[in-house]
């Protein structure tokens, strides 16, 4: 069948899954330079997660080129133009990791309110700040979701269950479909930046989200939870970097309009040691882990090598990213 190379890791059950159907897969990372003077010609199809980047001038260089597998939700390491126009097909796992960013999302909600990453650090230095670590309820509460897919809906239905009120910003979702969901859709994000105290991201990174979390937005954060409890604002991003303005959300750390900063996911990664977030209390993080859980990677694996088996073989596949 055909030749695969595999080059940011993948479950293993996936890997036998594609053996099993009769490819050849080679495992194993690419340099930048070596797939733009064409390492990946001769292969059928390469699956990537977010680490290989597959720009214009790797995907005209790779002749013979016919699938791309994105083991994972973001495509934004993938220039799809240049797929389309060399007739290469993307796909991608969209909802294979779901269960697992939701999970963290809420991780990362309970862990700002509660101090859990501040508490920690703290025991660590040998102090017990028990009067000093006083945090609020996420119930009562207005959490704000940019982005209302669905990983931002799997995180609504705790989140109510907590007792939360739901809001979102979604301009691709038909209002009505978010107000069936019980949730206050708004038109205008400034309004989620005002009403809520708690926002999460969950939007693709484009030009359009660049920074759509910004100074003046947070400025419009009041800090006074829908129950009426100084709770302080809130924000948490295990989506994709570059849409919260990070040397932004450092300034209002650091004026204390916002009082936590939970990131998963950075403008620039793997972060440098000495990014002014890591020295910040109020910051806590994780290395972009949203779907790294055991159950998330093997389902992520075995429905990519699906699609590409699929594709190879010919057929038309309901997650293919380009035209
Ligand atoms: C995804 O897009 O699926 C996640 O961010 C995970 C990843 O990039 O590895």
């Amino acid at each position: 069948m055909g030749r695969i190379a595999v080059t940011d890791g993948m479950a293993p059950q996936a890997i036998n899954r594609l053996i099993e159907a009769g490819h050849e897969v080679i495992e194993g990372s690419i340099e930048a330079n070596l797939l733009e003077a064409g390492a990946l010609s001769g292969f059928d199809a390469i699956i990537i997660r977010s680490a290989t980047i597959l720009d214009a001038s790797v995907i005209g260089s790779s002749k013979g080129l016919k699938v791309i597998g994105r083991a994972g939700v973001g495509v934004d390491n993938i220039d799809l133009d240049a797929a389309t126009a060399n007739d290469v097909v993307v796909v991608n796992a969209p909802r294979a990791s779901t269960q697992s960013v939701v999970e963290l999302t809420i991780a990362h909600l309970l862990s700002s309110v509660r101090k859990v990453a501040v508490c920690d650090r703290g025991l660590r230095e040998g102090k017990w700040e028990k009067k000093l670590m006083k945090g609020t309820e996420l119930s009562g509460k207005a959490l704000g979701f940019i982005g209302f897919g669905r990983i931002a809906q799997g995180v609504a239905d705790i989140a109510t269950a907590f007792g939360m009120e739901i809001h979102a910003y979604d301009p691709y979702l038909p209002a009505k479909v978010g107000r069936g969901l019980g949730v206050r859709m708004h038109a205008d994000v400034d309004d989620l930046f005002r009403m809520c105290t708690h926002l999460t991201v969950h939007c693709n990174f484009s030009e359009e989200t660049r920074h759509l979390v910004n100074a003046d937005r947070l400025a419009l954060m009041t800090g006074r939870g829908a129950d009426g409890v100084h709770c302080g604002n809130h924000l948490v991003n295990c989506a994709r970097g570059g849409i919260i303005d990070e040397e932004a959300a450092f300034m209002a750390l650091e004026k204390g309009t916002l009082s936590t900063l939970a990131l998963d996911v950075f403008e620039n990664e793997p972060v440098e040691s000495d990014h002014p977030l890591l020295q910040h209390p109020g910051f806590h993080g994780t290395p972009h882990i949203g779907a790294a859980t055991l159950e998330a990677q093997v389902r992520v694996g075995l429905d990519i090598a699906d699609a590409v088996d699929a594709v190879l073989r010919g057929e038309k596949v309901d997650t293919q990213v380009n035209r």
